[in-house]
């Protein structure tokens, strides 16, 4: 797949170089062109960095890897309020929460709404922000490896953010559509306040068998 990363920090690379490993031809942009060939050459293999003006049209899927601060420009870079995107699955994977407090930074919807709003006609995802980027590929068992929780509208997107989440070692969890981004967002702040209060989160979310689920157990 032509894979185009939005952003040239540390996410934007750790899952940069985990899908040209797996065989993805991958193109980096940001707002600093000497930040993207950095970000392409840590990336490795056949990565390339390329103008913004020049991105939309050689990807199939984009990774919007910015600060919340910077989404919107990011965005309006490469074009996509005139509809560069229109078509392609956007994956955003923005947290915008407040560290401090673990609070969402929108008072309402999500970031990845926002990223709906400012791309026009994009197939928005959201997707891998709960994870740090240096957990992929992850490479051990598959029945322990990470299940990354995304939602979005269009089936054929979830499908193809699916697919790219499997070439990191995951396994995905559609939990619903974009309307459930917030939820997902709020996630990330629960992370954080757990790991603040001095546990591991991955201990702070109930070990439940799906298979022996019942609404009965639930309550
Ligand atoms: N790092 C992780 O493991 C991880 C995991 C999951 C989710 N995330 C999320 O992914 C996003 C990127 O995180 P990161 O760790 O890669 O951050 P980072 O290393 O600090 O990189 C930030 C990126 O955002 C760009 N940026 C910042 N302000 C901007 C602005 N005003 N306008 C345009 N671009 C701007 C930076 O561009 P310049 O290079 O030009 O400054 C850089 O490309 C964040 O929303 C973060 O919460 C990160």
């Amino acid at each position: 797949m032509n894979v185009g990363i939005l952003g040239t920090g540390n996410l934007a690379t750790a899952l940069g170089r985990a899908w040209a490993a797996a065989g993805h031809a991958v193109v980096v942009t940001g707002r600093s062109s000497e930040n993207a060939s950095r970000a392409a050459g840590q990336i490795g293999g056949t990565a390339e960095a390329v103008g913004p003006a020049d991105f939309a049209a050689r990807v199939d899927a984009v990774v919007v890897a910015v600060a919340w601060e910077g989404l919107e420009e990011a965005l309006a870079l490469v074009g996509a309020a005139d509809g560069s995107l229109n078509g392609r699955t956007v994956i955003d994977c923005t947290n915008a929460v407040d560290f401090a407090t673990g609070q969402l930074k929108p008072t309402s919807g999500s970031a990845a709404e926002f990223v709906a709003r400012l791309a026009r006609g994009a197939h928005v995802v959201k997707a891998l922000h709960l994870f740090a980027g240096v957990s992929w590929p992850y490479t051990g068992a598959q029945d322990s490896a990470p299940v990354v929780a995304i939602c979005g509208d269009q089936p054929e997107a979830l499908e193809r953010v699916g697919a790219l989440i499997a070439d990191l070692g995951g396994r995905t969890a559609v939990i619903g559509g974009l309307t459930s981004a917030r939820q997902l967002e709020e996630a990330a702040g629960f992370v954080m306040r757990v790991v603040a209060a001095g546990s591991n989160p991955r201990f702070a979310v109930p070990d439940v068998d799906p298979a022996s689920f019942n609404t009965a157990t639930a309550n």
